[in-house]
């Protein structure tokens, strides 16, 4: 019935398939005891506990303010905003890429952006912005209203083996339908708010992720050549997403499949 529709708007025989061999299936009652008990106790509260101390030691909150060019105080709505446009950088960068930036100017170490390192401390400094709405402005310069552009062809972009797009499983007339079980999510519903829950446990993979290598995770699914953490095209797509669910509260660690 609602499958034969999407079918005819996807285009692709090969999601086609998989879509039509689906059967609706809920989590059971042993499932839902276990997500309950995690929401209260939430293993990736560790994480953020070692990411916290990680940034004391290598950035502070005083240096963090300041090389945004903002003062303690702002701190959080500040953060609330990422990708946004840094001055110091001269471009958009991810909350990462801005903490990267901020331990060399501390003379530390920086962390590669895919190391666990920065995952902790990343998903720290998002959480100082917990209970605040997402406000990433997309129109607010030169530089986010390119981003915003490019990251929504990045989405819409068929490619790799199957011809997929991330528009094809997240588009407004598929989101819902089931693929090997899994409901495809609406990123910016605030129901799943993407971009303001993860980092998230993981509980299929055991481990606390970001929201940019969650990102690389569908694209590693779904047989798309995966976006380096920190690309041009990588930081425009987590500005499209983002902006999807502007507005959504901010909770980090999130709790995920
Ligand atoms: C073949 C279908 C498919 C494609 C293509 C796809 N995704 Fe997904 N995506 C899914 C499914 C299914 C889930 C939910 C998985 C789950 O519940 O664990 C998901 C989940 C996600 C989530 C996490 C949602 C949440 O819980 O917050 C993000 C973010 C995401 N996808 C982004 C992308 C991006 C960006 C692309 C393109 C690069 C993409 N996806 C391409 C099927 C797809």
């Amino acid at each position: 019935m609602h499958k034969l529709s999407i079918c005819t708007a996807l285009f692709s025989l090969a999601l086609c398939g998989i879509l039509n061999a689906e059967e609706s299936m809920s989590m059971n009652a042993a499932d839902k005891a276990m997500y309950a008990e995690m929401l209260e106790n939430n293993p990736a509260a560790m994480d953020i506990a070692e990411g916290e101390e990680l940034f004391n030691a290598q950035i502070g909150q005083e240096a963090y303010a300041k090389m945004l060019g903002v003062s303690v105080k702002d701190l959080p709505k500040t953060i609330a905003g990422f990708p946004r446009l840094v001055k110091a950088a001269g471009k958009v960068v991810t909350l990462s890429q801005s903490l990267q930036m901020a331990a060399a100017q501390q003379g530390k170490a920086v962390p590669k952006l895919e190391s666990k390192e920065m995952v902790k401390m990343s998903g720290y400094v998002k959480s100082l912005a917990n209970d605040l709405k997402t406000n990433i402005d997309v129109k607010v310069n030169k530089q986010m209203e390119e981003m915003v552009v490019l990251g929504k062809h990045i989405f819409e972009e068929r490619r790799g083996g199957r011809g997929l797009s991330c528009n094809s499983c997240h588009s407004p007339d598929i989101i819902g339908s089931r693929l090997r079980m899994q409901e495809l999510p609406d990123l910016g519903a605030p129901t799943t708010a993407s971009a303001s829950t993860w980092h998230a446990y993981r509980m299929t993979q055991s481990a606390m992720v970001s929201f940019d290598k969650r990102m690389q995770q569908c694209m590693k699914n779904a047989l798309l050549a995966e976006l380096p953490l920190g690309s041009k095209e990588m930081v425009a797509l987590e500005v499209y997403v983002t902006n999807k669910g502007k507005g959504n509260t901010i909770q980090i660690p999130g709790l995920k499949r």
